[in-house]
C-alpha cells in the first residue's frame, strides 16, 4: 500500500526479484491508497494533525479501504488474513532472522507511510508487525519495504538459482561469510590462499569458518557476542592427570595408560 506505486514497480521487476516474479515464484502488487480515498475531486489522502504541529497526517480511511480490497481478494483465493508490516523508524530494526520468518507467509501487505505519518488508529486496527530498517529517517516507506521485499524473496524457494547462495551467507549463524577469490590465482602480486587450491573439501570448510570467525569477531564484534552465545566453545578436553609413579607399577604400564575423553565430564 502506496502513494507511489511506479516505485515499487519500477524497482522490483528488475534484475532478481523481477526474475522471480515472471518465473512465479513471488509476485508483487502495488496499490495506490489513492485510489482509495473518498474524496472523488482531489483524491485527498492526508489532512492537518490535531493538537497542532507541523505537516500532514495520512488519513484512516483511505489506507483501510485500500487494506479491505487487498485482504478481500486474498481471502477470495483461499489466503488467510495477511500480516501487515507498517514500514517506520518506530519498529523492530529489520534483519535476516526475520527475513527468514517473513519468507514464510503466503502474503504480506507493506504500509509505507508519507508526510508526518499515519492516522494511529488505522494502525491500531490493521498492523501486524512494525518494522524499521535502521536508526534513521528516510523520506516514505516504500524504500524500506522494498529492502525488505528484496531480503525476503531471496529466501523463497526457486529465487536464487543456488540454494547453496542463500545457506551459507552472512548472518546465517550470526557470523559474516569468509572472503571469496576467483581467477587469477595471483593479481597485484596477492596470492589466493593456498588451501582454496588444495582440493581438500573439509579443510577449505575448516577455512572458511575461521575466517567468517576472524571477520565477524573484527567488524561485527556485537554479531560475534550473539555468534559465541548460541556456539560456546566446546570444553578443552581435559587428559587425566597421572598419578605419581608407583614404584610397583612398572613404567611399560604406565605409558600404556589411555587418555579419558571428558567432552561430556564423563
Ligand atoms: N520510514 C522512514 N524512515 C524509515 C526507516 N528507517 N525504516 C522504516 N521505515 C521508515
Amino acid at each position: 500500500m502506496t502513494l507511489f506505486p511506479e516505485m515499487i514497480t519500477g524497482s522490483l521487476s528488475n534484475s532478481i526479484t523481477g526474475r522471480a516474479s515472471d518465473k512465479g515464484f513471488i509476485s508483487f502488487n502495488a496499490v495506490n491508497i489513492r485510489d482509495y480515498s473518498n474524496d472523488i475531486k482531489h483524491h485527498k489522502v492526508d489532512d492537518y494533525t490535531y493538537g497542532g504541529g507541523a505537516g500532514m497526517l495520512m488519513q484512516a480511511q483511505p489506507i483501510y479501504d485500500c487494506f479491505i480490497s487487498i485482504k478481500d481478494e486474498i481471502l477470495k483465493r483461499g489466503g488467510k488474513s495477511p500480516r501487515v508490516i507498517y514500514v517506520t523508524p518506530q519498529g523492530a530494526v529489520f534483519n535476516q532472522k526475520m527475513a527468514q520468518e517473513f519468507a514464510t507467509e503466503e502474503d504480506i501487505v507493506f504500509l509505507c507511510g508519507h508526510y508526518e505519518g499515519v492516522d494511529e488508529r488505522v494502525l491500531e486496527e490493521i498492523v501486524t508487525d512494525y518494522v524499521s530498517i535502521g536508526d534513521y529517517v528516510l523520506t516514505g516507506g516504500e524504500l524500506p519495504a522494498m529492502v525488505m521485499i528484496d531480503a525476503i524473496s531471496r529466501l523463497v524457494p526457486g529465487v536464487l538459482n543456488n540454494d547453496e547462495s542463500a545457506m551459507t551467507e552472512s548472518f546465517n549463524n550470526n557470523l559474516l561469510e569468509y572472503p571469496q577469490y576467483s581467477r587469477p590465482e595471483e593479481w597485484m602480486g596477492k596470492k589466493v590462499p593456498a588451501i582454496l587450491l588444495s582440493g581438500d573439501h573439509k579443510k577449505v570448510d575448516e577455512w572458511r569458518l575461521e575466517k567468517s570467525i576472524e571477520r565477524t569477531m573484527e567488524r561485527r564484534p556485537d554479531l560475534y557476542e550473539k555468534y559465541l552465545a548460541e556456539n560456546p566453545p566446546k570444553p578443552p578436553k581435559k587428559k587425566r592427570r597421572r598419578r605419581k609413579a608407583d614404584p610397583e607399577i612398572s613404567s611399560e604400564q604406565v605409558t600404556g595408560d589411555k587418555t579419558i575423553n571428558t567432552e561430556n565430564g564423563e
